[in-house]
């Protein structure tokens, strides 16, 4: 499995006015942009080849994962090394390709947007807004999962009850396999009192190209777009090649970096962990802790 689909279309319209002119995935996370932060865990977990799914003002992400001669040969002839392989790290890291999606019309129509690319093999999708711990990884787990099952494979999330109308929801069985679940059942955001569980689906698919004419046929679901997750319920249910879904339980640090506070969290935790700025980090918020008190 070589193949990874990055869908970046969306408008980040939770992040205004930052993302006003700026792509969401853009916004640094220390000082890379988190969307280098998902191709970076994509290459790690084997996949190379990627394809984005982009939109209207995206141009950004293209020309991040570029070469830009001018500045390598202005830093190489400056004598600074470290921030020349900074630079050059983000073009050389995989073999990015682009695609727009065209119409907004959901999550599983940027996916389908994918189909000739990617062919008749299965593949992963990494949602550009997540962001999982380097040391938890999971798409390695899922990619194994999806290898011995032949089905589709969802990453999935014990959020609080309350959460999980953010999310799509899953309703599961234990499978006799310890390392992964069956799902039944998935529902794309239900209400809380209509949730098959508090099991909410994170960004990390690792799918059957069986998915594609799926999703062909899916109608606009919740919010009027086709949704990945009624195409996923399609095949929970289906029989024959390609078909069932079974999930990998995720235990460890996601941060939505499409949300404020949880940016926020992503940025701290990242720059914490940094030889460089964690110790001095960690002194000013001890200050700050006692400052308040
Ligand atoms: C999408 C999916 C949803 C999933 C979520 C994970 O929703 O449609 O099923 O739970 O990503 O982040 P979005 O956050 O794009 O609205």
């Amino acid at each position: 499995m070589r193949k990874a689909v990055i869908p970046v279309a969306g408008l980040g319209t939770r992040f205004l006015p930052a993302t006003k002119a700026t792509p969401k995935e853009m916004l640094p996370v220390v000082d890379k942009p988190a969307i280098q932060y998902v191709v970076e865990e994509a290459v790690r977990a084997g996949f190379h080849d990627l394809l984005m799914i982009t939109g209207r003002n995206k141009r950004p992400l293209e020309d991040h994962f570029d070469r830009v001669p001018f500045l390598e040969e202005t830093l190489e002839a400056k004598g600074d090394h470290e921030k020349l392989a900074a630079v050059r790290q983000a073009s050389s890291l995989a073999d990015i390709h682009f695609v727009r999606q065209g119409d907004p019309k959901g999550l599983g129509h940027a996916v389908l947007r994918a189909r000739s690319h990617v062919g008749n093999e299965p593949f992963a999708v990494l949602l550009g807004d997540d962001l999982i711990h380097e040391q938890d990884e999971i798409l390695q787990a899922m990619v194994r999962v999806q290898e011995e099952t032949g089905g589709s494979v969802v990453a999935l999330l014990e959020v609080n009850p309350a959460e999980v109308s953010a999310y799509g929801c899953a309703d599961i069985v234990p499978s006799t396999d310890e390392d992964y679940v069956t799902v039944h059942g998935l529902v794309e955001k239900p209400d809380v009192a209509d949730a098959p569980s508090n099991l909410a689906v994170i960004g990390r698919y690792v799918l059957h190209p069986r998915v594609f004419d799926v999703l062909e046929e899916t109608p606009a679901g919740r919010g009027g777009e086709i949704q990945l997750t009624d195409a996923l319920q399609t095949l929970a249910t289906a029989e024959g090649e390609g078909s069932g879904v079974y999930g990998v339980i995720f235990r460890g640090r996601r941060f939505d970096t499409g949300d404020k506070l949880s940016y926020l969290k992503a940025v701290f935790t990242m720059a914490l962990e940094r030889e460089d700025l964690g110790p001095a980090l960690k002194q000013w918020l001890d200050s700050q802790k006692t400052s308040v008190v």
